[in-house]
């Protein structure tokens, strides 16, 4: 809670009238010179305020999406003093994140960024820094196994641990949550660490449950807050809560890193953190200063796959079994082609390519799902012109992805889920330019191809055991599909059954 009568004490009010000033002066510097130049347009701000009182920042999808509507697919909003850019629709964002990927490629750390990682990692850098961890972490993965062998065994390993644990619950209804997200992170915890955790202890249990907690967080309207005021941050309930979570994470994962380090050996690299060490000390070998190669990029890097590998991915197979079960038609033809093509032995990577209407269901819940509406958290790098606005560098840009994936302009049916825009008049499946839930450009995310191995793996095996439907006495349309906000969007909680089809 705000508490508004420590803000009033001397120094602190003295520091609140520099500010204050200092925003009203800023306010003013930016309203004038945006007159030389053409900027993009939008609703006109209040001094400080800015738009703050047209924008719920809880729904912030819904009204850009809305103010996109008057003000074009390239338009300004003032959160606060702070200028946001917000791109809109396919073309316009594919235009800015891969023809001009370079100029719209940067991430804009706000505070609360700089709190959680302090410039260390893959999610919240730039510069040299990003480029050398993100270059490590795609070819570590790769080696790793990301889109081989390697890692669909282990996904497959994990689908029995799921199934088992799905069929504890005999039918009866209950919430697959948390269980799709222990398995889910079990992945990432396999390539980071080398070994996966039982869904039963307490440790893993507590470290995921701090990261969703933390995704929530960010996504809150308080996480806005601070990123205008700062200051504030003492005061702010979630702030502290996000940086006790951080903390805690922290030291977790130093211990398992520690621990790792103690059995390091050269001959034999077990996961991520090994050939982070390794690389590390083979650059200390030959006496290279100044490499990035340190203790705090490693932890960072860690937490940033670690949180960015789990939620993603079981909020996305959460959605996906919830529109079967709501959707019961669609599984209908998902479980009649995994009958007819696979019949009862496991679903490999390479029966892909002929279980197209499976396929393109997977690909329509990832649409229909839009867990990330907005990113927020793109930054223009340098001076351009784009669209023949001018848009300063270090201005924020807000990428509006449900402008993307709901584009009418792209998709025949956009707000009903329809597999069928993703195959053609004859049945095979079809890539869709406008398919961009994992964005796009410079920043576009890491772990495509592990998530869409998961995925499939995870949402195939599911579908060939179980029959998804309502708990009793719930009707489908009774099922509720409006989201959680948050950085993350979550389908409401819910409980389904999952039917043993054997
Ligand atoms: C369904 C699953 C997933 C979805 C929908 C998803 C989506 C996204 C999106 C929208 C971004 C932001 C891109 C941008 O700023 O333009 C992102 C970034 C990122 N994702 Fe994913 N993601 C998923 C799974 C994963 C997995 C499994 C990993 C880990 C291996 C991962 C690691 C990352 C990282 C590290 C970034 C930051 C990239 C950078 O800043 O350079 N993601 N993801």
């Amino acid at each position: 809670m705000i508490m508004f009568e420590d803000l009033f004490q001397s120094t602190t009010s003295v520091s609140l009238l520099v500010v204050l000033v200092l925003l009203v002066l800023q306010f003013f510097y930016s309203s004038f010179s945006s007159k030389q130049q053409r900027e993009p347009p939008g609703p006109k701000p209040f001094p400080l305020l800015g738009n703050l009182f047209q924008l719920d920042l809880k729904r912030l999808d819904i009204c850009l999406l809305n103010l996109s509507k008057t003000h074009g697919s390239v338009f300004t909003i003032y959160l606060g003093p702070k200028k946001v850019v917000v791109l809109a629709g396919y073309k316009t964002v594919k235009q800015a994140l891969v023809s001009h990927a370079e100029e719209f490629g940067e991430r804009d750390i706000t505070p609360l960024f700089h709190d959680i990682n302090k410039g260390n990692g893959i999610l919240f850098t730039n510069g040299d820094r990003w480029k050398e961890m993100r270059r490590f972490a795609l070819s570590t993965l790769r080696d790793f196994g990301m889109g081989k062998s390697l890692t669909e065994e282990r996904i497959i390993e994990e689908c029995h641990h799921l199934i088992k644990s799905f069929e504890q619950n005999e039918g009866k209804a209950f919430n697959n949550s948390q269980t799709l997200t222990y398995a889910a992170s079990n992945i990432i915890s396999g390539i980071m660490f080398g070994r996966r955790f039982e869904y039963t202890d307490p440790v893993f249990q507590a470290m995921v449950e701090r990261d969703r907690e933390l995704i929530h967080l960010m996504g809150s309207a308080s996480a806005q807050i601070y990123n205008m005021l700062p200051w504030l941050g003492p005061f702010i309930k979630n702030w502290k809560t996000m940086m006790k979570n951080i903390k805690e994470n922290n030291e977790e994962l130093k211990c398992i890193i520690a621990d790792l380090k103690e059995s390091l050996n050269p001959e034999m690299c077990r996961c991520f953190i090994d050939a982070f060490l390794m690389h590390k000390l083979k650059l200390e070998e030959s006496e290279i200063k100044d490499s990035q190669y340190h203790e705090e990029n490693l932890v960072n890097s860690v937490m940033n796959l670690f949180a960015a590998g789990t939620d993603t991915t079981a909020n996305t197979l959460q959605w996906s079994l919830l529109y079967m079960a709501k959707y019961p038609h669609v599984q209908d033809q998902v479980q009649e082609e995994l009958i007819r093509v696979i019949g009862s032995r496991q679903v490999r990577v390479e029966d892909r390519k002929y279980l197209p209407y499976t396929d393109a269901a997977i690909h329509e819940a990832q649409r229909f799902a839009n867990i990330v509406p907005v990113i927020s958290s793109h930054r223009m790098s340098q001076d351009v012109i784009f669209q023949g606005y001018f848009i300063k560098k270090g201005t924020s840009v807000f990428v509006l992805l449900s402008s993307v994936l709901y584009d009418e302009s792209e998709w025949e049916s956009p707000h009903t889920f329809n597999p069928s825009h993703f195959l053609d008049k004859e049945g095979r499946f079809i890539r869709r330019d406008a398919f961009l839930p994992f964005s796009a450009g410079r920043r576009v995310c890491l772990g495509e191809s592990l998530a869409r191995m998961e995925l499939f793996l995870f949402f195939t095996s599911l579908l060939q055991r179980f029959r998804f439907t309502a708990p009793p006495g719930v009707t489908e349309d009774e099922l509720d599909l409006t989201p959680v906000p948050g950085l993350i969007f979550s389908p409401p909680p819910h409980e389904l059954c999952a039917v043993s089809r054997h």
